[in-house]
């Protein structure tokens, strides 16, 4: 579509873009991601950090890039192209890391899909440990689960952004906060919850340390999905009617309540089944079938627990997709069709090969590099990819494009008021860019950590 002869398309609600903004923001991030951060940094003082980084640089850098998609009404690189021709190769960068996370994400995503099907079979009984093992170790069935995720997803962005998500997304979060919240109620009434709550809720502040707050950065820009131009994508559909500044900040509250609320469901339960809080990748897909097991109606309940989390995790894989796909269709003119299709089985091929390196060791041999999965250094490398990008637009729109300029587009030429205009011109340009330079000189062995 040729935006300079018809308008681009744009939200059907207000409300729609809310949802789906928040659809793409809230996904395995919070449920699967989250609670294995929280366990693996220590607890209670990661999460005390990590709420203080979701106000401080989530909020800042969410208002960044909802203006810089609402003034240019295009996609990450088309944005910093319009703006600043040299700053074109940030979109790109993001358009790369959107490569890099869907592909094992949606080997996560696909996980979702064998504990739908186990859910169903009665096999949540046994054994919660061997049964997440017994799915990634076989090289089959999780690459079959895959393809079937990216199919569904691309299947969706196919068809365009508007119907689909903005639907499914209405009905979809309130329906996995109650769930969460049946999962809580069971896994704190569980004998030896207490150390599992206290682990999450009771900081020591002694533990922080410049690692603390390194690993809640990436995992607050992964859960927000920021640092790679997929809210300035949704900024992008977005009309100057649209309060920006609500936006920014009602995104992020939601995304960080159900992180919270997730921690608080699964961390009892890690502690009451002894399942080591640094357990990794597992930790979610081990403790919850457990849970399940042991409540009333719990075969259903695990079963729409886990269809809530595949559609969540949908959601935002489609957000994912939408930056890579928006991008080709934009600057390269590609049809959507022939981009979504190309794009999408690219991923694929990428994500089978992060499957595979979890798989049973012969397999899995030829996928470990340096020791590591290459399902955990994709993990690595697209959290790497969304702090640079992070850092980049913060320098953009505080130094090159100018915070002058940003609050023109913010309040709409003073239509909208900004009392905190002054306290997030400080944030986007000295603050933010401070931390995430500490940050990425730590990614590079600069600073210990
Ligand atoms: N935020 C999503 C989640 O928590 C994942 C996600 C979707 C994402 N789009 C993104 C992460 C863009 C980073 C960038 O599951």
């Amino acid at each position: 579509m040729d935006n300079k002869i018809k308008p681009r398309e744009q939200w059907g609600s207000k409300i729609g873009f809310t949802l789906a903004a928040v659809g793409s923001a809230v996904g395995l991030g919070n449920i699967w991601r989250f609670p294995t951060r929280v366990g693996d940094n220590g607890g209670a003082a990661y999460l005390f950090v990590y709420l203080i980084i979701i106000a401080l640089i989530g909020v800042t850098v969410m208002l960044a890039e909802l203006t810089i998609g609402r003034k240019t009404q295009l996609n990450p690189v088309g944005a910093f192209r319009a703006l600043s021709k040299k700053w074109t190769f940030v979109g790109a960068m993001g358009v790369l890391a959107g490569f890099v996370i869907l592909s094992f994400y949606s080997v996560v995503g696909g996980w979702t899909i064998g504990y739908i099907v186990r859910s169903l079979t009665g096999q949540f009984s046994g054994d919660t440990t061997e049964l997440f093992l017994g799915l990634i170790t076989n090289p089959g069935e999780p690459l079959l689960w895959h393809a079937v995720f990216m199919a569904l997803t691309i299947g969706i962005v196919f068809f365009g952004i508007k119907g689909g998500i903005e639907k499914a997304s209405k009905i979809l979060m309130p329906a996995l906060f109650i769930m969460l919240i049946l999962v809580i109620i069971r896994s704190l009434t569980l004998e030896g919850a207490g150390a599992g709550l206290s682990f999450y809720l009771k900081p020591d502040f002694s533990e922080i340390t410049l690692s603390t707050v390194v690993a809640a950065i990436g995992q607050a820009f992964f859960s927000l999905s920021l640092g790679m131009g997929a809210m300035i994508t949704y900024g992008s559909y977005l009309n100057k009617e649209e309060n920006l500044i609500k936006s920014a900040a009602i995104i992020p509250a939601l995304d960080t309540f159900i992180a919270f609320i997730a921690g608080l469901a699964i961390l009892p339960a890690v502690f009451a089944m002894g399942v080591a809080p640094n357990e990794g990748a597992g930790l979610a897909f081990m403790t919850l079938p457990g849970v399940f097991a042991q409540m009333p109606l719990g075969g259903f309940f695990g079963f729409l627990f886990f269809v809530l989390l595949f559609f969540a995790a949908l959601t935002s894989a489609i957000s994912l997709l939408e930056v890579v796909v928006s991008f080709v269709v934009d600057q390269l003119k590609w049809t959507r069709a022939k981009a979504t299709t190309i794009m999408g089985a690219i991923i694929f091929v990428l994500g089978a090969f992060c499957s595979l390196s979890y798989a049973d060791a012969k397999i899995a041999d030829v996928f470990i590099w340096a020791g590591e999965p290459l399902f955990d250094l994709m993990d690595k490398l697209g959290e790497y990819l969304l702090v640079i990008g992070a850092l980049l637009t913060s320098i953009f729109v505080g130094w090159a494009w100018k915070t002058e300029n940003a609050l023109q587009e913010i309040t709409n030429g003073g239509k909208f008021k900004f009392g905190l205009a002054k306290v997030w011109s400080v944030l986007i340009k000295y603050v933010v860019p401070v931390i995430l330079v500490i940050v990425f000189f730590t990614y590079f062995g600069f600073l210990e950590i």
